[in-house]
């Protein structure tokens, strides 16, 4: 027997219902395009970069890379956003260095060159030198540094995959 009340009242709640459930599937539908994005992101970033038989390559030629070209200077490569950049650094007309830009006393974040001494951002007083080498403390142990060579203007960076 029809009871048109009642029927509309459980129409509604039954709408109601359907609607959240949909929210809900629509709210984990986003959060889960928001983990590709950053999947995405990832993989842009190390698209970014000239890997030539593994090894990260800067052309010096390239604007981006002009830094370089001045002895003293450096700059700073992101490979990826999980892991805190890459300083690049040119020590002399012959040589780049490359090495972790994470202090090795706390994991602050070291900045690019200012007359050939790297500090850490921390304020602890930790310097580098620029070839990522302890200059002050209290940072004991130098910068993990990756082997280089140029060759053409073009820096080659030995940098582990992941
Ligand atoms: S984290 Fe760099 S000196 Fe402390």
């Amino acid at each position: 027997m029809h009871n048109p009340p009642y029927d509309d009242l459980r129409n509604r709640r039954k709408f109601l219902f359907n609607s959240g459930r949909l929210l809900v599937m629509l709210s984990s539908f986003s959060l889960l395009a928001g983990a590709c994005t950053n999947n995405d992101d990832r993989e842009n970033r190390l698209a970014d970069l000239v890997i030539e038989q593994g090894k990260i390559v800067l052309d010096l030629n390239e604007s981006r890379y002009h830094a370089l070209n001045t002895i003293g200077s450096g700059l700073k490569i992101e490979i990826t956003r999980q892991e805190k950049p890459l300083i690049v650094t040119r020590v002399s007309e012959t040589r780049i260095a490359a090495f972790s830009s994470q202090c090795t006393h706390a994991g602050y974040e070291v900045l690019l060159p200012e007359h050939g001494i790297l500090v850490c951002s921390s304020g602890h007083g930790g310097a580098f030198d620029l070839e990522g080498r302890v200059v002050n403390g209290p940072a004991r142990s130098n910068l993990p540094n990756y082997e280089t060579q140029l060759i053409d203007n073009r820096v080659h960076i030995v940098y582990p995959s992941r």
